[in-house]
């Protein structure tokens, strides 16, 4: 049961966040947060408090603060909310350096009954109590790395030359395969779905601007239920007028390397709190080494032959999880594995002028068994080529009409990809599965909170 505070005085005190306790030793300062942890015996007690940016002790000797407060905290439950008085001191021997000497505190509201205890939960017990979950030690680190990577991809391609640019979410027609549509009924007589990626729309806003990108929410209605898949992800998408497969693999490799290194200086702290082997970030530098499909299906069949792969891998193929861990295996990079099949990838890709049954597509495949985090290619220019694209895989051309308009008017060789935020994130954070990557994850078998 919780209960309610009436007293306010130090309330309206300006608050001091726990990032910056370092400006303030030897001051007095108010803190206003939540109770992480409380430890006491005898006549000290040492409550812990987190404010969002941070987590710090207090000590809170009996003979020095008013007997209420000493008896508030040490009973106080896990979450109860409270406002702290004291003075900072610098103390190396504490874990964020500083401690602080409490004078006062205020209780907005007692707690004794938090879901969320010390002891070891079920991952979907923790993934039911989502909202409550993201204020643990842990779960607050991925979310400050998923932050880091979403600012350092805007500033990679804010500082490159792009173009912000967002795609539509609610769409006419399937970007990636009419497999994993999210259907939408609402407008009168017309399909429409859920994005999958703003690709097609980048196309038109690489022509409008040379360089543009989008950064939003996509959606697949995905029936696996793997480590790897959510059906509710963000994406970033670069797209150039006149490039290449090769330019797009370029800007891949250098976007990654920026990413890596703004989590390694900016998130040091939370990185050692994810126990993250730092030495896997800091290899993540261009160039990457680069694949060609064909190499990498010689790759996995020696690999079967070896005995280290279970089933013979077929030149023609999609590659699966394991395939791709196969061969991530053997470089420790990201590596760019370009030229696959035409008839495993997208409708709109551009085809190899030499080899027609294979496509100017790439993926990047992150080491440490994190697979495919980006996706792209060279996109086909030719009208006729793609107009026969869209009637081989089955999709309404009155849908594609605006988009076959970018090859009637002006078609230039144009080129894009798309990394998935939660997939880099898991990655920097070392972490298993991607769930813990976004605040409130969307998966087959999960929609609440
Ligand atoms: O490889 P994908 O499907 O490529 C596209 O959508 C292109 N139209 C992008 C482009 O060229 N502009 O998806 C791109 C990336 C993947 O490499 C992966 O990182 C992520 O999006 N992704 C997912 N992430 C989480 N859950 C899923 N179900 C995902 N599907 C793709
Ligand atoms: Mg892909």
């Amino acid at each position: 049961m919780a209960t309610e505070s009436t007293t306010l005085d130090i309330i309206n005190s300006p608050q001091t966040y726990i990032s910056e306790l370092s400006k303030h030793v030897g001051q007095e300062v108010v803190l206003k947060g939540w109770l992480y942890n409380v430890r006491s015996s005898g006549k000290i007690a040492f409550p812990q408090l987190r404010d969002g940016t941070g987590i710090v002790q207090g000590v809170a000797l009996k003979n020095t603060v008013s007997p209420e407060v000493w008896e508030a905290l040490k009973s106080l439950g896990q979450e109860s909310s409270l406002i702290v008085r004291g003075t900072v001191r610098a103390d190396e021997r504490a874990p964020g350096g500083y401690e602080i000497d409490v004078i006062d505190a205020q209780v907005l509201q007692e707690v004794h009954d938090y879901p969320i205890t010390p002891k070891e939960h079920g991952t979907e017990f923790l993934m039911d109590q989502r909202h409550l979950w993201l204020r643990s030690r842990r779960q607050h680190a991925v979310l400050k790395v998923r932050h880091t990577v979403v600012q350092a991809v805007r500033n990679f391609f804010d500082n490159d030359g792009f173009t912000l640019a967002d795609a539509p979410i609610l769409t006419p027609a399937a970007c990636e395969g009419t497999t994993t549509l999210f259907e939408v009924d609402y407008f009168e007589g017309e399909k429409a779905y859920l994005t999958q990626s703003g690709q097609l729309y980048n196309e038109a806003t690489a022509a409008a601007f040379g360089k543009a990108y989008c950064f939003g929410p996509t959606f697949r209605a995905e029936k696996s239920k793997t480590r790897r898949h959510l059906t509710e992800f963000w994406m970033v998408e670069p797209e150039m007028a006149y490039a290449t497969l090769y330019d797009v693999m370029s800007l891949a490799e250098r976007m990654l390397s920026h990413v890596a290194q703004r989590v390694l200086e900016d998130r040091a702290e939370e990185l050692k709190v994810l126990e993250r082997d730092t030495s896997k970030l800091e290899s993540i530098v261009a160039p990457f080494p680069r694949l060609h499909y064909d190499d990498a299906v010689k790759m996995l069949q020696d690999g079967h032959d070896a005995g280290a792969l279970e089933n013979r891998f077929e030149w023609g193929g999609d590659f699966g999880a394991p395939d791709e861990s196969f061969i991530s295996s053997k470089f420790d990079k990201p590596i760019m594995v370009h030229h696959y099949p035409a008839i495993v990838k997208a409708f709109y890709m551009a085809r190899d002028p030499e080899r027609s049954e294979l496509a100017l597509g790439v993926d990047v495949l992150a080491p440490e068994g994190y697979g495919e985090v980006i996706g792209g290619g060279e996109r086909a220019t030719s009208l006729e080529f793609l107009k026969e694209q869209v009637r081989l895989h089955q999709l309404p051309q009155e849908a594609f009409e605006w988009y076959l308009d970018l090859r009637r008017y002006g078609s230039v060789p144009h080129a894009g990809f798309g990394m998935g935020i939660e997939r880099c994130t898991a990655w920097m954070c070392g972490i298993e599965h991607i769930r813990e990557t976004i605040p409130f994850p969307r998966m087959l078998y999960r929609i609440r909170p």
